[in-house]
C-alpha cells in the first residue's frame, strides 16, 4: 500500500491503531489535565528553529482533539512560513489574515467547512507586510478572543521562537505554550534560550514535546515513523 504524503503527516487520522496514535492520546490527556482548574483553552506549538515538527504536531494533536469529540480549531499562524494549508488540502488565498481584516465590530466571522466532525482549519491567507505587528494588533488579539469563545480547543500554529518575535507575541495571548524539540537536533543552547524568550513575555510554558526521538527496539518500528512523546 502506498502512504500518500498526507496520510503520512497526518499520521493519526490515517493509521488510529498505530503506536504513533496512542503517543498523541497521551499527549491529549497530558493537555486535557493541565491548568485543570483554569482549563486549556487555546495553546500555541512552537519551537526553537525551523522545521522541529510543530506543524506536524498540531495538525495532528487537533485531529486527536476532534476525534475526543471536542469542538477544535487549528489556526496557521505561521504566516511567515504556512503549512496547514497544504496538510489539509484547504483553500490557501483566504484564512487568518483575510479573517483578521474583515473582522469587525459585529464579530461576524465566516468560518469554513470542517475538514472532519469537530475539526476547523483556518489556514494562513496571503502574507502580510509585518508578521509580528499584525499578530500583535487589537484586531488580532479580538479575532483570537472570539475564537477561545466559540471553540473547546484552539491550537496555535508558530513559527519557531528563535528568528522572530511571532511566537512570543502569541504566546503572550494564549493560555499555554508548547516547546517542540527534535530529539536529534542537539540544539540543546537554542531551546533553553527559546525558553528564556516566552519566559520573558510571561508565557505560561506547559511543557516539552519531544520530537523525533529514535526508538532502537521498537515494537511498533514498522510503521515507519519515528515516534512522538509527550514530555511535561
Ligand atoms: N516524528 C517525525 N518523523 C518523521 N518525520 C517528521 C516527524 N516530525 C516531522 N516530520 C517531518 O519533518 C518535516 C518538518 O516538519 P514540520 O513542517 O512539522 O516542522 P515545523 O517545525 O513546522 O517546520 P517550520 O519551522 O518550517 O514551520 C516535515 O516534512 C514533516 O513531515
Ligand atoms: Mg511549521
Amino acid at each position: 500500500m502506498a502512504i500518500e504524503t498526507n496520510d503520512y503527516q497526518l499520521y493519526v487520522k490515517h493509521y488510529p491503531n498505530s503506536a504513533v496514535s496512542e503517543a498523541f492520546r497521551m499527549l491529549r490527556t497530558n493537555l486535557l489535565l493541565t491548568n485543570i482548574d483554569r482549563g486549556l483553552n487555546s495553546l500555541v506549538v512552537t519551537s526553537a528553529d525551523r522545521g522541529e515538527g510543530k506543524s506536524t504536531i498540531c495538525a495532528n494533536l487537533a485531529v486527536i482533539m476532534a476525534q475526543a469529540e471536542k469542538k477544535v480549531l487549528l489556526l496557521d499562524c505561521d504566516l511567515r512560513l504556512p503549512s496547514q494549508g497544504n496538510l489539509f488540502d484547504i483553500a490557501t488565498d483566504v484564512g487568518v489574515t483575510t479573517m483578521v481584516g474583515s473582522f469587525g465590530d459585529d464579530r461576524t466571522v465566516e468560518i469554513p467547512e470542517e475538514v472532519m466532525p469537530g475539526l476547523t482549519v483556518i489556514g494562513s491567507g496571503p502574507p502580510p507586510p509585518n508578521p509580528s505587528e499584525f499578530l500583535g494588533s487589537n484586531k488580532f488579539r479580538a479575532f483570537l478572543e472570539h475564537m477561545e469563545k466559540s471553540y473547546d480547543t484552539v491550537i496555535v500554529d508558530a513559527p519557531p521562537v528563535g528568528l522572530v518575535t511571532d511566537a512570543a507575541v502569541l504566546s503572550a495571548l494564549v493560555d499555554g505554550t508548547v516547546l517542540v524539540l527534535d530529539a536529534q537536533s542537539g540544539l540543546r543552547n537554542l531551546a533553553l534560550q527559546a525558553k528564556a524568550s516566552l519566559e520573558k513575555v510571561n508565557a505560561n510554558l506547559i511543557g516539552v514535546i519531544l520530537n523525533n526521538v529514535r526508538q532502537e527496539r521498537n515494537l511498533y518500528s514498522y510503521y515507519h515513523y519515528r515516534g512522538y512523546q509527550g514530555e511535561e
